[in-house]
């Protein structure tokens, strides 16, 4: 792997732990001002030094983020298509490498949809990013996006969408955890991050997702709504990180996560 990619993949997946905590931040780019996303400066600055990276689009970056940010940055270069729309999954890439390098990225991230009517479309977007970023030393996220097809968050397709994204050369893979994870971290040969998906009941169940899927293999979580739609953000990304980069249990976790919202 050539010097500069790796020296940003490495500001992301931290070499103290070889584990990162990402902040997704992307929904808008085709859900709009998304519930607590709606102000995005708001929401974003009491989170952004608890995070090891954020993932966003160059639109929220300019607009919501100071330049002078310690926090790195994962630009979202793929889009095209809205929630009203007909096919989500019909993207294509909306961001140059340019524009990404003179954004000071980190890394690009791009959606993949397998089994959709767009795949091949997806799947080329794909390896022509990865051709480009390599020229730029800029490492690729790929995630395995679902669509509104969320029954498709399975062991199988999970694997499958994983391991094609690793195969066309994207550097990180963004997927789901599910039952049989591990099956999914095998057969892909890239790190492995996990999105949070909709919110959940509980806190303990974010703690609980997150510390399975790193006992399962993921290097970390690029998570959203299950930490900027809580009702203590900053207590949740602090309990996550103790999950994530010191080794804590989903109880020690919460414990954590109940001191820090009760000091206020
Ligand atoms: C959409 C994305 C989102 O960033 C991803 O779903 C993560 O957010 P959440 O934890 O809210 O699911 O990449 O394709």
């Amino acid at each position: 792997m050539q010097w500069g990619l790796k020296n940003r993949l490495s500001g992301i997946i931290k070499p103290e732990t070889g584990r990162t905590l990402m902040l997704a931040l992307d929904h808008g780019y085709f859900l709009g001002p998304t519930t607590r996303l709606e102000d995005p400066k708001k929401t974003i600055t009491p989170l952004l030094p608890y995070a090891d990276a954020i993932m966003l689009t160059r639109g929220i970056l300019r607009n919501c983020i100071s330049p002078d940010v310690n926090t790195k940055v994962v630009l979202r270069v793929s889009g095209g298509s809205s929630i009203i729309g007909k096919d989500l999954s019909n993207e294509a890439i909306i961001t140059s490498l340019k524009d990404a390098v003179r954004l000071n990225a980190s890394a690009v991230a791009l959606s993949i949809f397998v089994g959709s009517e767009y795949e091949h479309q997806t799947l080329v977007n794909l390896a022509k990013l990865v051709d480009e970023a390599e020229e730029y030393g800029i490492p690729v996220l790929a995630v395995t996006a679902v669509g509104k097809e969320l029954e498709k968050r399975e062991a199988k397709y999970l694997a499958l969408s994983s391991r094609i994204a690793a195969e066309f050369g994207a550097h990180f893979v963004k997927t789901y955890y599910c039952e049989g994870f591990e099956k999914v971290v095998e057969g892909c040969p890239v790190p492995i991050v996990v999105a949070g998906g909709p919110k959940m009941n509980t806190e303990f169940e974010v703690f609980e997702l997150t510390y399975r899927a790193i006992q399962e293999g993921a290097v970390g979580v690029d998570m959203g709504r299950n930490i900027w739609q809580a009702e203590y953000p900053v207590a949740m990304i602090r309990a996550l990180r103790s999950i994530i980069h010191e080794n804590k249990t989903p109880k020690e976790a919460l414990e954590l996560f109940n001191e820090i919202k009760n000091k206020g």
